[in-house]
């Protein structure tokens, strides 16, 4: 149904998908067409939304609520909402959402003066933000943070990719 009431785009690019963004989509068009919702709601799939390193996150328009780390468990909420009821607050991300303000803090400071910095100096860094070596590991997978070997003996190097820089805007 094209001229729906609500259109929900769900990333299943690869980073999402890795975290089991298939599983919550099947499952939410599912239960949208049990329900019989479907004539007002419609579920896409669609690519990456840049978010990558929160996901998995669906967008609800015309709402303009973005949700992340959805899981198929999340889904029950998520459906009120897109059935008329209250946004899922402690899904919703937005610029301002605490977690995106840390993380976005953590980077500005990161990148300067130079976004490429001791592996050791960023890990320090990162626990001054209250972050972990799951999270670093984290960023690394989803490829905001470049993990390379020293230089002719040098120490080993972490780099704010450019891809970071676009997300939180440093
Ligand atoms: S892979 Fe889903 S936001 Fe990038």
């Amino acid at each position: 149904m094209y001229w729906t009431k609500k259109h929900v785009l769900v990333c299943t690019a690869n980073h999402c998908a890795q975290k089991g963004a298939n599983d919550v989509a099947g499952r939410l068009r599912l239960d949208i067409i049990r329900r019989g919702l479907d004539v007002e709601i419609l579920v896409n799939n669609c690519g990456t939304i840049d978010l990558c390193d929160v996901g998995p996150n669906l967008v609800v328009y015309p709402d303009n609520v973005i949700y992340h780390g959805v899981k198929v468990g999340d889904l029950p909420e998520i459906i009120e909402h897109l059935k008329g009821g209250p946004v899922v607050d402690r899904l919703v991300l937005g610029r301002e959402s605490p977690g995106e303000a840390a993380r976005r803090g953590f980077y500005r400071e990161a990148v300067a003066p130079d976004p490429t910095r001791p592996a050791d100096d960023f890990v320090a860094l990162a626990t001054t933000h209250g972050f972990d070596a799951a999270w670093i590991a984290e960023q690394q997978r989803r490829g905001f943070v470049a993990r390379k070997p020293g230089l002719d003996d040098g120490p080993e190097t972490m780099t704010v990719t450019k891809k970071a820089r676009s997300r939180y805007e440093v």
